[in-house]
C-alpha cells in the first residue's frame, strides 16, 4: 500500500463516516418535523425558520451531501427530497388553517367594543301617509272608510253612475278593459277602476242611509305615463247621503278638509263642473301654497292648484241604487292622493311614487 492508496481509504472512511452520521441526522431531523407543536403562527414561523429557512436544517443537510461518498449520494440526496417535501407540507397545512378568511376575520368576531351598523329604518310612503292624514280630518267628522274591488264590472264603474251605454262622459277615462261578462247583463263589461266612486255604488246598495264614508284606493286609466300622467293613481272619494244635505254641506267639509291638510290661511275657489254622477258639479282650487297666490311655475302662474271633484249626488244615481231620491239628497266628491301629496311635499314628477327608489322616499321619514 503506498501513501496515496493509504490516504484514499483513510478518506473513504471518513466519507462512509460521514454517511452513516448524515444518516442518522436525518432521522433525527424527520423526528422533529413530525412532531414539532404548531398551533399559533409564532409556532409556524418557528417551524419555517427552523427547517426551511435559510439557515435552517435541511439547508445544511444539503450542505453535508457534498461531503458523502458518490455512491450514497444518489439515494441519501432522495431522502433528504422527500423530508424536505414533508416539512413543505406540514408547513403549508398549517398555514391555511391559521389564515383568517374573510367572514371570520378576527376584528370582526372578536372585538365587542366595534360599534355595530346603524339599523336600517324604513318609512311610510308618501303616499299613505297622505291617504292616513285624509282619512284621519274625515274620521274625525264621523266618516267610515269602505273598499271595493280593483276589477270592477261595467254597472259599478259607470252605468250606476248615470254613465249611460255609448254615452261621450265615458271617454273622461280611458279605460282598461278586461273582458265582457257572460252571466249577468247587468253587470256588462269588466275593467279596471277608473275611480273609486264604484266602491261607493256598492256602499250605496248594501247599506241604508244615512251614509258617511270615504273609499281610499288605487285606480286605473288607459294613459301613457309621465311626469304628469301616470295609468294607475290613487284616490279618496266621499259620500254623504242623509235628509236635507245640501249644497252647503259640501262646501263646509271641503273647507274643512282643506284647511285641515293645507292650513288655515289657504284660501278655497269652487268652479262649476261637469260629471255625470253629480248635479250641480265643481272643481275646488286652493290657493297656491307654494306662491301664497302671487303666481308661481307649480300653479303656472295663475295662483291656485285643483285640488278635487265635488257635486250633490244626481237623483238618477240614488234610484239607480235602490235609495229614495224623495227624502234623501247627498254629496259627492273625489280627489287624487297624489295630487295632495304633489302640493304638500312638492314632488314635481307623478312616476317618483312608484319608482321605489329608497333615496325618494326616505326622504319622508318624519313626515309622521
Ligand atoms: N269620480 C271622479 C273622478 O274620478 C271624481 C268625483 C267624485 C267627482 C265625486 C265628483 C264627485 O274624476
Amino acid at each position: 500500500m503506498n501513501g496515496d492508496e493509504w490516504s484514499s481509504s483513510k478518506k473513504d472512511r471518513a466519507k462512509r463516516f460521514v454517511t452513516m452520521s448524515l444518516q442518522e441526522s436525518i432521522d433525527d431531523i424527520q423526528k422533529a418535523v413530525d412532531s414539532f407543536p404548531i398551533v399559533t403562527s409564532a409556532e409556524l414561523e418557528s417551524f419555517r425558520v427552523k427547517f426551511l429557512g435559510t439557515k435552517g436544517l435541511l439547508k445544511q443537510l444539503y450542505q453535508d451531501l457534498k461531503t458523502v461518498e458518490a455512491g450514497n449520494r444518489k439515494s441519501i440526496g432522495q431522502r433528504i427530497n422527500e423530508l424536505k417535501e414533508t416539512a413543505e407540507a406540514k408547513f403549508t397545512t398549517h398555514q391555511k388553517n391559521l389564515t383568517p378568511t374573510s367572514d371570520q376575520n378576527s376584528a370582526t368576531v372578536d372585538d365587542v367594543t366595534r360599534p355595530t351598523a346603524e339599523p336600517q329604518i324604513g318609512s311610510r310612503h308618501p303616499l299613505s301617509i297622505v291617504r292616513n292624514q285624509i282619512t284621519d280630518v274625515f274620521a274625525r267628522i264621523g266618516f267610515t272608510v269602505s273598499d271595493g274591488p280593483e276589477i270592477e264590472d261595467d254597472w259599478h264603474n259607470f252605468s250606476a253612475l248615470n254613465f249611460p251605454p255609448e254615452h261621450p262622459a265615458r271617454d273622461m277615462q280611458d279605460t282598461f278593459f278586461i273582458a265582457k261578462s257572460s252571466t249577468d247583463d247587468k253587470s256588462g263589461e269588466i275593467a279596471l277602476r277608473t275611480h273609486t266612486s264604484s266602491v261607493q255604488v256598492r256602499v250605496m246598495e248594501s247599506t241604508p242611509p244615512p251614509i258617511r264614508t270615504i273609499s281610499p284606493g288605487r285606480v286605473y286609466r288607459n294613459e301613457a305615463i309621465s311626469a304628469r300622467a301616470h295609468c294607475f293613481f290613487h284616490q279618496v272619494e266621499g259620500l254623504y247621503i242623509d235628509k236635507g244635505v245640501s249644497f252647503a254641506d259640501l262646501k263646509q267639509t271641503i273647507d274643512y278638509f282643506a284647511k285641515s291638510v293645507f292650513g288655515t290661511d289657504v284660501k278655497l275657489r269652487f268652479r262649476p263642473s261637469y260629471f255625470p254622477f253629480t248635479e250641480p258639479s265643481a272643481e275646488v282650487d286652493v290657493s297656491c301654497t307654494l306662491c301664497q297666490g302671487k303666481g308661481c311655475n307649480v300653479c303656472k302662474h295663475t295662483g291656485w292648484l285643483e285640488i278635487l271633484g265635488c257635486g250633490m249626488v244626481d237623483p238618477a244615481v240614488l234610484e239607480a241604487c235602490g235609495i229614495d231620491s224623495k227624502t234623501y239628497t247627498g254629496f259627492a266628491f273625489g280627489m287624487g292622493i297624489e295630487r295632495i301629496a304633489q302640493i304638500k311635499f312638492r314632488v314635481t314628477d307623478l312616476r317618483m311614487y312608484s319608482e321605489n327608489d329608497i333615496r325618494f322616499l326616505g326622504q319622508f321619514k318624519s313626515a309622521f
